[in-house]
């Protein structure tokens, strides 16, 4: 696909499971103009899918994301139980439950439907793309398309090949993301976790050894993270930060500190005893941290609130912010 010439709206695009997830992402391609057949695999979604999207849109607006009414948006949204309506579909994104039998079921009443050419991927957070595409008739043309919260604000996206998947239709599913607001992430060789819950599974794997050895507590931890790393990764990479800062202390440093980083396979206690007693953060107000039901709600609100600010803050520095400046220079 040539990048100069992608006209959204001639592009429809599949949404199969419409929660959380599932409905984020729809209201992020009807922002970039695609039409979007939204399917119900289950009667409950019917109930809130649309309450949903266009909640999302009519925030969007007040925040000045887009410029026309939510309806000029929604209009080109078609919620459905009926899978025979992905027919014409360019892509088909799967987002219903990390279960991989669910998941195999729905893959198979998508491809009953759709052409052939019809690009085919799911949003799993971690089950291996190399695996779902065995259940798939034509495993060339399916791909991870790892999403994350919100959606529609976030720069985030991975795309990954799985072993069979053929990397050029990937490149192009790259260069269509770019019209979704996006800076994507091509994953060219499948790897459990992909990139970002590799690197962040590091992390708290760690951050649960610090607490549970008594070194910190979660709010320090929490703390410490917010004010490092937390402050500088809108701009900056880990890469980047390391030339930023000076590479050579950083190779210092790994000689002593990475054979007393955490590496256990168990999975931790700490998180173990939250899970066990129905434990699942912020959604019932029982997680790392202690939260009135009331306090719960308002940090999901102070989420939501600070992505906003932070989408405005990282519209300023994209990735070729440095390029821009250089060529900027050079014209005067
Ligand atoms: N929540 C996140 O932040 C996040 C981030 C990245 C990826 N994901 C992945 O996205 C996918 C969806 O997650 P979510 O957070 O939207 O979950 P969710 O619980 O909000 O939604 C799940 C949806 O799955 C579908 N579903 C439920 N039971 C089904 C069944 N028996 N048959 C077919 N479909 C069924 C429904 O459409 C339901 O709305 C998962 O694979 C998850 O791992 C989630």
């Amino acid at each position: 696909m040539d990048k100069n010439i992608i006209d959204t709206k001639e592009l429809t695009i599949g949404v199969v499971g419409l929660g959380l997830m599932g409905c984020s992402i729809c209201t992020c391609l009807l922002m970039a103009g695609h039409p979007v057949i939204a399917v119900a695999p289950i009667p409950d979604d019917l109930l809130h899918a649309e309450k949903r999207i266009l909640g999302h849109l009519k925030k969007l607006k007040e925040e000045q994301v887009i410029e026309r009414d939510p309806s000029a948006y929604f209009q080109k949204c078609t919620i459905t139980e009926d899978y025979s309506r992905l027919k014409g579909c360019y892509l088909v994104i799967e987002c219903t439950l990390e279960n991989i039998d669910i998941k195999k079921t729905v893959f198979q009443k998508i491809e009953a439907v759709v052409a052939k050419t019809c690009l085919l991927a799911s949003n799993t957070s971690a089950i291996p793309i190399t695996m779902l595409q065995e259940q798939t008739a034509h495993p060339k043309r399916f791909f991870g398309l790892h999403w994350a919260e919100p959606s529609y604000i976030s720069r985030f996206l991975e795309v990954i090949c799985g072993e069979q998947s053929d990397v050029l239709l990937g490149e192009s599913l790259y260069e269509l993301s770019h019209y979704w607001g996006k800076e994507p992430t091509l994953v060219r060789k499948d790897i459990r976790g992909f990139i970002t819950n590799r690197l962040m599974y590091a992390m708290y794997r760690e951050a649960i050894h610090l607490v549970e050895n008594g070194y910190a507590t979660v709010e320090d931890v929490d703390r410490a993270c917010r004010n490092n790393p937390g402050y500088w990764m809108t701009l900056v990479g880990v890469f980047r930060w390391m030339d930023l800062t000076g590479v050579p202390a950083y190779h210092t440093v790994m000689k002593d500190l990475f054979p007393t980083l955490a590496n256990t396979t168990a999975v931790p206690k700490l998180i173990d005893d939250i899970v066990s007693a129905g434990g699942k953060g912020v959604s019932n107000a029982k997680g790392f941290h202690t939260y009135s039901p009331a306090e719960a709600k308002l940090w999901e609100e102070t989420f939501m609130e600070f992505s906003y600010e932070i989408r405005k803050l990282a519209a300023k520095y994209p990735e070729d912010v440095v390029k821009k400046k250089m060529s900027a220079k050079n014209k005067k």
